[in-house]
């Protein structure tokens, strides 16, 4: 496997800020999130809230809880703006509602519309300094090595759906062997399929005093996998971060692999009817 430099520079695990939509709270979140140790976090245009994340962020820097440096800010363009005329505008926006001169990571969120014309507003971008990286968001492993063989720049990473049941097995072998870093969204699957009360999950976070919560980032943690977990609650914030001082053995991360029903949790994004209903979702 290659070592790219982003590898080096991003925190272990990261804050998502997904269905956080009230400014306010997104701002309490992101300075509850920093009070907590998270250092990475992860907004989008879509879920309008850049406004109260960037308030939170000059919040924390503001009362000199950390650097700016200190900090790895991600956000995505949204595929209405994923188009040769308004890439370049809406990375401005994203910046000026962050209040932040340079994002550390932009990603296309999801494989649609003129990619190819977002990519080359990114490597601009890029360029001019406004962002460190770029990367992709539900890219499957055809689209991102599109991509890649007719760009200059190759995607640093790669967010996509991984959670113990659509573990996402071959992307993640495929994306790993290319050096580029996978971010797992929704890593509890956001509770569905019973998550929280999986016998096997709770067994193993039994043997080593952790919750099913913490068995899971751990789980992502030790595949080289940079988690994304949401809460906004503090003490969850708090339980989530805590996973870097206990090991999952052979045997335990065999039992976690055999929970993988390779079928995404939420939707398949390559269904006709699912780019539709994205496509036509304003922010
Ligand atoms: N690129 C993409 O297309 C994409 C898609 C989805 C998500 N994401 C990113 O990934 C992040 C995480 O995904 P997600 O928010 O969809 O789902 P998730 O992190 O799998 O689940 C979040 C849900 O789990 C609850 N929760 C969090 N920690 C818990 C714990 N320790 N015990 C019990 N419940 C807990 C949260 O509730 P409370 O908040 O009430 O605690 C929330 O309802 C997002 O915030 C976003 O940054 C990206």
């Amino acid at each position: 496997m290659t070592e790219n430099q982003i590898q080096s520079e991003m925190p272990k695990l990261g804050f998502g800020v997904f269905q956080v939509p009230n400014q306010a709270d997104a701002k309490q979140a992101v300075i509850n999130a920093v009070k907590t140790g998270y250092r990475l976090i992860d907004t989008a245009a879509s879920y309008q809230n850049e406004i109260g994340v960037g308030e939170g962020i000059q919040s924390v820097i503001d009362a000199g809880l950390v650097t700016r440096d200190e900090l790895f800010i991600t956000t995505k363009l949204w595929v209405s703006d994923v188009t040769a005329d308004r890439a370049a505008d809406a990375i401005d926006k994203s910046l000026s509602k962050l209040k932040l001169d340079y994002l550390d990571l932009l990603l296309i969120h999801q494989p649609y519309n003129d990619i190819f014309a977002a990519w080359r507003a990114m490597e601009a971008a890029q360029k001019d300094g406004k962002v460190k990286h770029i990367g992709v968001s539900n890219f499957d492993n055809a689209q991102i090595t599109n991509l890649m063989e007719f760009n200059e720049v190759k995607p640093a990473v790669n967010q996509i759906e991984v959670n113990p049941f659509f573990q996402n097995n071959q992307q993640v072998a495929f994306l790993q062997a290319e050096g580029i870093q996978v971010e797992a969204w929704a890593p509890f699957a956001e509770g569905r399929n019973h998550l929280f009360e999986n016998p096997v999950l709770k067994a193993i976070g039994d043997a080593h005093n952790k919750s099913i919560g913490q068995v899971v980032l751990r789980w992502l943690v030790q595949r080289n996998i940079i988690p994304l977990a949401k809460s906004v609650r503090p003490s969850r914030m708090a339980e989530n971060i805590d996973v870097l001082d206990f090991e999952l053995n052979s045997d335990e991360m065999n039992q976690i692999s055999k929970l993988d029903t390779n079928v995404s949790q939420f939707f398949d994004h390559a269904n006709p009817e699912q780019i539709r209903r994205i496509a036509s979702f304003k922010r």
